[in-house]
């Protein structure tokens, strides 16, 4: 019998990145181990979307496009994937179908061939127009499970979404944990179950922040998982990802055929050893993330959201009404028909949390993202809304129905036009439109260098 083969996405320059060290990784800084990268076996590397756009234009003065075409030339060999947050692109708010449509034609002209599209509700229909581009131009359209758990996340309503999925034409499936949350069993019985339903392969995706990664990950290969997410060892364990080393090394000593190389990874793990210690030394990279935390076992609530409840209730001089807003929390969530909590929905479920138990009565006020939510302009909830939360929230305002998308009108073209000279080309217009003050700041300091170039070129001369 010939051995099951078990394939690596490598996420040291994406979500490792994001997850450790906020993304601060610059590309110079990377650039001379993308050879050995290239050569490493792993399925695919995942190196663009998330944070690393809005980052590249704040801190970074990088111009994010021009990072995937340097990464297209650095990794020919390699398939280079991207998390795009659906109908939302890269931030929070959404954006109409020209300018979703505009984005992932660009990303897959400017090199990427895989993109993993998720909505933060698994609300499918933020995620179709996404899905058809992808598919339009060439590129393999991941379509992604945002994993939570409540009693509507089902195994049949998880099932019943990976069909959809099929059915809008995506190559593979993508079960994404953002908090870490998930248990070896629950996996094994996810896993199986999309399997059974779909023929397709399927990626797991968790982070190491409870310390279950590796023996979800382990029950997921057991059951028939295709692709594991994995860092690079300086770059793994807690809030990133179990190290890919580790998972190779054990994988292969039960039988499975890995494609990774180990003395390219070692030569890799080498390379980033000392980048990793440099972040540690600057307070970039704190012990904090690289800890187990296993609180979020406890209260159900993700790692990250606990540490903002805290620093919320401390800005008020509430810090003695913790565990109150502990027990809210999970009342909200229901309330709002169990969104999974990831962001922003873990930051609105937070604050209305927070909100509840300082009034004296629920609901009382509410923010305006909470307002935007209940009007459906986040899609559609997992479970229905609490009618008597929902009036007291909208009053006599109906929500909308359909797709909030629809109601928005075209803008690649306006935009386009009203920026004129200072877009470049269409990815310039797609920077501004997705992130207009930083990437009018970038466009600003790119001219300003070029200026100061040019004299200094002159001088010389
Ligand atoms: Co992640």
């Amino acid at each position: 019998m010939s051995k099951r083969k078990v394939q690596f996405m490598e996420t040291v320059l994406r979500d490792a990145n994001q997850s450790l060290i906020a993304t601060r990784l610059p590309f110079d800084v990377y650039e001379p181990i993308l050879d050995k990268i290239d050569q490493a076996g792993y399925y695919s590397v995942e190196c663009w979307g998330g944070a690393t756009f809005d980052v590249c234009l704040r801190y970074l003065n990088e111009d994010p496009w021009e990072r995937l075409k340097k990464l297209r030339k650095k990794l020919p060999n390699s398939k280079l994937q991207m998390l795009l947050r659906g109908q939302n692109i890269l931030g929070y708010k959404h954006y109409p179908d020209d300018v979703v449509r505009k984005f992932v034609e660009y990303s897959v002209k400017d090199g990427i061939d895989i993109i993993r599209i998720f909505d933060a509700l698994n609300d499918i229909t933020n995620m179709k127009v996404a899905i058809e581009e992808t598919n339009k131009w060439g590129a393999l359209a991941s379509g992604t499970i945002s994993y939570t758990t409540s009693p509507v996340h089902t195994l049949e309503n998880y099932v019943k979404m990976v069909k959809e999925l099929k059915e809008m034409g995506v190559g593979s499936i993508c079960i994404k944990d953002m908090a870490g949350i998930m248990g070896p069993q629950e996996a094994y019985d996810l896993v199986s179950a999309i399997k059974d339903a779909v023929d397709l392969p399927i990626d797991l995706h968790t982070h190491s922040t409870t310390g279950l990664a590796f023996m979800t990950y382990l029950k997921a290969v057991e059951a028939g998982v295709d692709v594991i997410d994995t860092a690079i060892s300086p770059f793994s364990g807690g809030t990133s990802q179990p190290a890919t080393e580790t998972m190779a090394y054990a994988l292969k000593q039960l039988g499975y055929e890995v494609t990774t190389d180990d003395k390219i990874l070692k030569e890799i793990a080498d390379f980033f050893k000392p980048i990793r210690d440099g972040y540690i030394a600057d307070g970039t990279l704190m012990p904090k993330s690289l800890t187990t935390d296993t609180q979020c076992l406890t209260y159900q609530v993700p790692g990250g959201m606990l540490s903002n409840l805290l620093s919320q209730l401390k800005m008020m001089n509430a810090l003695d009404r913790f565990d109150e807003a502990l027990v809210e929390t999970p009342k909200v969530r229901k309330d709002l028909g169990y969104p999974p909590l990831v962001t922003p929905t873990s930051q609105m479920v937070g604050v209305q949390a927070v909100q509840n138990v300082l009034a004296g009565e629920r609901y009382k006020n509410v923010s305006k993202e909470i307002v935007a939510y209940c009007r459906g302009e986040y899609g559609k909830t997992p479970a229905p809304i609490d009618p008597e939360v929902m009036k007291k929230v909208l009053g006599d305002e109906k929500p909308l129905e359909g797709r909030y998308a629809d109601t928005l009108e075209p803008m690649f073209e306006k935009t386009k036009a009203e920026l004129g000279d200072t877009a470049r080309n269409d990815e310039d217009v797609l920077s501004y439109i997705a992130f207009p003050q930083l990437a009018e700041k970038y466009f600003e300091k790119r001219k300003a260098a070029e200026e100061n170039k040019a004299t200094y070129t002159i001088e010389e001369a």
